[in-house]
């Protein structure tokens, strides 16, 4: 181990880089890992990734520091730190070094309420770090690190329409993300309709872990993902809105039929989530573009054609139980920050 400077001793800039990443949402979803230990997916999943939510993080490697030192949101919580160590291990695995790091993260929505945050998080994190050590990552690379770290981070590497392939290896060498389509190619919108600040009860990871050991629906589960795949693959290379919506509406309620038949049963949903599904299904009846999908945690997400936004803000905002409704359109993936910008 060499000699321990103080952290100053380091210049400005030196192996010290910053990044930002949006949350992505999955239309055909991730439930379930063939490897726990490499985070290994039992199906393939396509996502959006959006653009005005964010994380950025700054990472700092000290040479000689035994320790790493993590703030989120300017607080330090053991659980978080216990992640972000052992994607950090990750980094100093591939550049051959033992230095302890100063990573500070924030994000400007909700943590760990179903909104993605480990996977704008994780790859914020993964493509700072890479850029702090100067290793020349490719996108295959920084989707295969970031989804080490959490699966759906795996997609956020990336912009507009993805999709993350289950892949066939042993290694995960194959299980990737990889770009659809442009989000400026069909720019769809997002309403995220908050009904809970709280983080959610069971994360996901252990929630898939029970479903996969006592939900009777797993083989069900793994045996139909590929028809919704390839119908979610049509819908958005054709910008088939209709098509989309009623894939990824089946993909969401299958999901969570697949986690509720748990021992005991997973219940990511409040009654205000419930409300807000009929809200968005009353508006497609009434002609309205949008749809809704919904994650590990009680926030609705609808997405909607653009001409449709305002309408579905306001109505979402009407549902009792809706504390407040965000917006975004689809966006890039993860790339580099100016160092300081964290707050910008
Ligand atoms: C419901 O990526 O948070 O959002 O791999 O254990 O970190 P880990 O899980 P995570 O799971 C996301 C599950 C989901 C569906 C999806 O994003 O596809």
């Amino acid at each position: 181990m060499p000699m321990n400077p103080e952290p100053h001793a380091v210049a400005l800039g030196e192996y010290h880089a910053a990044a930002q990443a949006q949350p992505n949402i999955a239309l055909v979803k991730y439930w379930g890992k063939r490897d726990a230990e490499l985070n290994l997916p039992v199906v393939g999943s396509i996502s959006i990734t959006l653009d005005s939510l964010w994380t950025r993080t700054e990472v700092r490697f000290v040479p000689g520091a035994v320790q790493d030192r993590v703030s989120l949101n300017g607080r330090s919580d053991e659980s978080v730190t216990k992640r972000v160590v052992a994607c950090l291990d990750l980094l100093r695995q591939r550049a051959h070094i033992d230095w302890g790091a100063v990573v500070d993260s924030r994000n400007n929505f909700p943590t760990a309420a179903g909104l993605a945050s480990s996977a704008s998080g994780f790859a914020a994190l993964v493509y700072a770090g890479g850029r702090a050590l100067g290793l020349e990552l490719s996108e295959a690379e920084l989707s295969i690190l970031a989804r080490r770290c959490s699966g759906s981070a795996a997609r956020s590497v990336l912009g507009g329409y993805v999709e993350w392939t289950r892949g066939q290896l042993a290694d995960g060498s194959d299980s990737a993300a990889h770009p659809m389509l442009a989000a400026d190619a069909w720019p769809l919108r997002v309403a995220v309709a908050i009904t809970s600040t709280a983080a959610k009860q069971v994360g996901s990871s252990e929630g898939m872990r029970r479903t996969a050991q006592t939900s009777p629906f797993q083989a069900a589960w793994i045996a139909t993902q590929e028809t919704d795949l390839a119908a979610a693959r049509s819908a958005i290379l054709t910008c088939d809105f209709d098509a989309l919506a009623l894939v990824s509406e089946h993909s969401c309620l299958k999901m969570h039929a697949l986690a509720m038949a748990a021992q005991p049963g997973l219940l990511y949903w409040n009654g205000a989530t419930v409300e807000c599904m009929h809200r968005v299904r009353t508006l497609r009846q009434q002609g309205l573009p949008v749809f809704f999908t919904v994650d590990a945690g009680p926030q609705l997400k609808a997405v909607c054609a653009p001409s449709a936004i305002e309408k579905v803000k306001a109505a979402l905002r009407e549902v009792p139980g809706v504390l407040d409704v965000l917006d975004s359109g689809l966006g890039a993936g993860a790339h580099a920050i100016a160092l300081g910008a964290l707050e910008a």
